[in-house]
């Protein structure tokens, strides 16, 4: 076997404003980065990708940009979700159909209750590449103790436990970008169909309402919301077939967390008649909580794409830290450029957003809360899970805490799928820590399941509608 190459160099960042190109994170430290075996192998996967037509265009960004500024401006609110880990497998009709099914159902339960157009991004379509806590992982097998390299994601390796299938392979890269094009091509072709089984009501199926035991309250109001909401489709699709997309204009978006930076930057270029440089992997890349380093390879990449870019904000984020990360990555202060996503866990909501909204200050920004990963805990017999009550709970903390600093919440970042999978306890659907082990399906952190994402879209809703309208940043 060839020694492992660090495919990110070593050197620190030595100048600030020394020039940017596709390429120039290669010389700074970048965290999280593969260790390929082959440098050959990374230079063939990474020509190869180069060469191949981008997955969105420039001007799909730019109107994604138009609407997150409106979205700053609490004129729009933003969905965005999707899979942890999204597998190769996953590019199939079933999960691509229910995948979009669920976010398009949360979506429209959100413009109901927000009377607001929701902007739809999802977590697809190259969502492939995982940060991992540790390199490496070991396991006992038949009593004998084996370590092999962690699980990246299908974009570097595969999770079975063997030393094939753990090894990075650069040519996963090259078969993550045809997956991602197949999925892609996909969901447009379902979106510019109409989706059409959305314009019924019957469609929605709620019946689990009666299974499981949610508050006469909640209920009632569910009931209304679904009816008022059938009785709104009704009309608009007896105003004509192409009423109901134009009217909710369905409109789906990609982001996917831009760990892998060689797969980022080799679709990355200039295009004609547009000033800058476009990632076209995807329309809006973010940076993980783990990756936001200021002097990092992956601070260097994003602060040259003209991309909206998002940045995972853990409780760990200081003030400093993010008013520097904004003056990297948005030094001119343009609207529509950047989305904060807290994900600070439901306990210390309270204690650590002031102090990011007080660091952004007047700056352009859009907030949205990932109440996913601050609050996933390993039960007893070692399952990963997340507690419907709390991933809901740092929601409305979240809500609360914007009002009173006077910033606004713009949107959520939730882990889901559409299937009946059981990887997270709680909400209606009534997965319990015994149930778990059930249908779990997940490779990495665990989703909410389909009941659980409606559930999580309408209480949502119901707080959007009550939420003070005014002029807010
Ligand atoms: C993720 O979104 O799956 C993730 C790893 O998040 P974070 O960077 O916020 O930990
Ligand atoms: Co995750």
């Amino acid at each position: 076997m060839t020694k492992p190459i660090d495919t990110a160099g070593s050197e620190p960042a030595s100048t600030r404003e020394s020039p940017w190109s596709p390429e120039s994170w290669r010389s700074r430290i970048a965290a999280h980065q593969v260790r390929y075996h082959d440098p050959k192998e990374v230079e063939a996967a990474f020509t190869r990708l180069k060469s191949f037509p981008p997955l969105v265009t420039s001007w799909e960004i730019e109107r994604l940009r138009e609407q997150l500024a409106q979205a700053e401006r609490g004129e729009r609110f933003v969905l965005q979700g999707g899979d942890c880990a999204e597998r190769v497998d996953d590019c199939n009709p079933r999960t691509i159909t229910s995948r979009l099914k669920v976010l398009l159902q949360m979506s429209l339960v959100l413009v109901h209750g927000s009377k607001r157009p929701v902007v739809r991004i999802g977590r697809f379509a190259g969502q492939y590449a995982k940060p991992r806590s540790s390199p490496t992982e070991t396991r006992t097998i038949a009593g004998k103790t084996v370590t092999l390299e962690s699980y990246f994601g299908d974009l570097v390796n595969r999770d079975e436990f063997t030393p094939q299938a753990r090894r990075p392979d650069p040519s996963r890269m090259v078969a993550g970008y045809q997956h991602a094009a197949m999925t892609l091509n996909f969901v447009r072709a379902l979106v510019e169909g109409g989706f059409a089984d959305l314009h019924h009501p019957e469609y929605w199926d709620l019946t689990w309402f009666d299974k499981v035991g949610v508050s006469s309250e909640l209920r009632t109001e569910y009931e209304r919301m679904t009816a008022n909401l059938a009785d709104g489709l009704k009309f608009m699709e007896a105003l004509g077939e192409r009423a109901v997309d134009e009217l909710t204009r369905v409109e789906f978006f990609t982001s996917h967390e831009g760990l892998n930076l060689l797969y980022e930057s080799a679709q990355t270029r200039t295009v004609p008649r547009r000033a800058g440089h476009y990632d076209l992997t995807a329309h809006m890349p973010w940076i993980g909580n783990r990756t936001r380093d200021l002097d990092g390879a992956h601070v260097e990449f994003f602060r040259g794409i003209r991309n909206p870019v998002g940045i995972k904000l853990g409780p760990a984020c200081g003030g400093d830290e993010l008013a520097a990360l904004l003056g990297r990555l948005n030094p001119a202060d343009e609207p529509g450029k950047i989305v904060l996503i807290t994900r600070l866990g439901a306990g210390a909501v309270k204690a650590r957003l002031g102090e990011l909204v007080r660091a952004v200050g007047e700056r352009h920004v859009l907030w949205v809360c990932d109440p996913m990963h601050g609050n996933t805990v390993t039960t007893a017999s070692g399952i990963k899970t997340r507690a419907f009550d709390v991933i809901r709970d740092e929601l409305e903390s979240t809500f609360d805490e914007h009002e009173r600093l006077g910033s606004r919440l713009g949107g959520m970042h939730i882990e889901l799928t559409g299937e009946d999978v059981t990887e997270c306890i709680g909400g209606g659907s009534g997965v319990t820590e015994e149930s778990l082990s059930t249908h779990y399906a997940s490779p990495c952190d665990p989703r909410l399941n389909y009941q659980q994402g409606l559930e999580l879209a309408f209480l949502m809703a119901r707080r959007l509608g009550r939420q003070a309208n005014g002029p807010k940043r």
